[in-house]
């Protein structure tokens, strides 16, 4: 197996379906040892983001973070405590990652220490070739651009203060400077997360992607926080969402419902807010369900707390928390990759 196709195999696997986690036997559930490690740690460089995306909570809410930067010096702490079991992790949540301008010695640092890096940007914050250089030197094995639209008047719509051609110009340069370093990573994949506005899109996106040099294209269902403003759901509702390509939702008496409940998939990961704190899931951008913080323990220790092991044995036999009601695995659709 080439190494890229190896690095393939790992985005995938990740994105369509975590690890696996449990097994059932017969009626009973078991654990697996996955279960006793975290796999992936989804971290939070930081809460702040220079763009306000039409459809993004993090963004309209005050998130109540103390520090809006993680610090470099407790990441790096983390990791000492993780590098021996953790595989991947992932730069994002809420806000936008590369705006903490210590993300390239994080990378540097977690790949350094054999763990899979991937992060995801609206692509918007590369402001010179030796930033772009900084990316690549990193060692970042794979970075998801958000762009949701292959027109300036798409993505405009949907990535509010967002530059098309600025985004697009950047993918080209990262394409370009891969070359020149012999480098094939980061691979690039696009994103487009699917609504009503750019569902015309979709059958040229994977063209666009081969054009610009991306490494793949793929489509993510929207998702609509229910826990947000009755303006904000409806909204989604009725100007975005749309029953196609891939969806989490079926329409319902003019209102959108859950398709299908699927098993929860943060099992064997946690999240780690830009204040250290460890959270359960992406679903939970408030940190209503935490467990510790990083700079004051040790990570393994964290999920090892008696009381997080019974929490997440409580999450795998049913979802009661009041953010696991509309929670479902994002399956995405590959369009295109190489
Ligand atoms: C919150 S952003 C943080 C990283 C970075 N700022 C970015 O835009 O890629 C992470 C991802 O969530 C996606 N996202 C935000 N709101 C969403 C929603 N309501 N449904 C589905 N995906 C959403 C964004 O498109 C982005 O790909
Ligand atoms: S760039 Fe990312 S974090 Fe910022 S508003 Fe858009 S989706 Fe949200
Ligand atoms: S909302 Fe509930 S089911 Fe979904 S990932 Fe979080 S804990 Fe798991």
């Amino acid at each position: 197996m080439t190494n890229r196709s190896r690095i393939r195999l790992f985005i995938d696997q990740e994105r369509k379906w975590g690890f696996p986690k449990t097994f059932r036997v017969g009626t009973k559930i078991v654990k697996s040892y996955f279960f006793d490690v975290p796999k992936t740690i989804i971290v939070e460089p930081t809460s702040v983001c220079n763009l306000n995306c039409t459809f993004c909570a993090p963004s309209k809410i005050n998130l109540g973070r103390k520090s809006k930067f993680l610090n470099y010096k407790i990441f790096r702490k983390m990791i000492d405590d993780i590098k021996k079991d953790c595989w991947s992790i992932l730069f994002t949540f809420c806000g936008e990652p590369f705006l903490n301008k210590d993300i390239y010695l994080m990378i540097r640092y977690a790949n350094e220490n054999g763990i899979f890096t991937s992060a995801s940007s609206n692509m918007t914050v590369f402001k010179n070739l030796k930033i772009i250089n900084n990316l690549i030197d990193s060692g970042l094995n794979h970075l998801t651009v958000s762009i949701d639209g292959i027109t300036k008047k798409t993505y405009e719509l949907h990535r509010v203060g967002g530059n098309f051609d600025l985004v697009v110009g950047n993918i080209r340069k990262v394409v370009n400077q891969k070359i020149k370093k012999k480098s094939i990573t980061p691979f690039l994949d696009l994103q487009m997360v699917v609504t009503r506005q750019n569902i015309d899109e979709f059958a040229k996106f994977s063209d666009f992607a081969k054009k610009v040099g991306a490494d793949g294209a793929y489509l993510k269902p929207l998702y609509i926080d229910k826990g947000m403003s009755e303006d904000y759901v409806k909204r989604l509702e009725k100007d975005l969402f749309i029953e196609r390509a891939v969806t989490r939702y079926l329409k319902e008496g003019g209102e959108t419902k859950i398709k299908k409940q699927t098993p929860c998939d943060f099992l064997d990961k946690l999240v780690i807010s830009c204040d250290g704190d460890v959270f359960v899931c992406c679903m939970d951008y408030l940190g209503k369900y935490q467990f510790g913080n990083i700079g004051k323990e040790n990570l393994l220790d964290i999920w090892r707390k008696k009381k997080y092991e019974k929490f997440r044995e409580e999450i795998m036999k049913a979802k009661k928390l009041d953010i696991c009601h509309e929670c479902v695995t994002a399956i995405s659709k590959t369009l295109y990759s190489k």
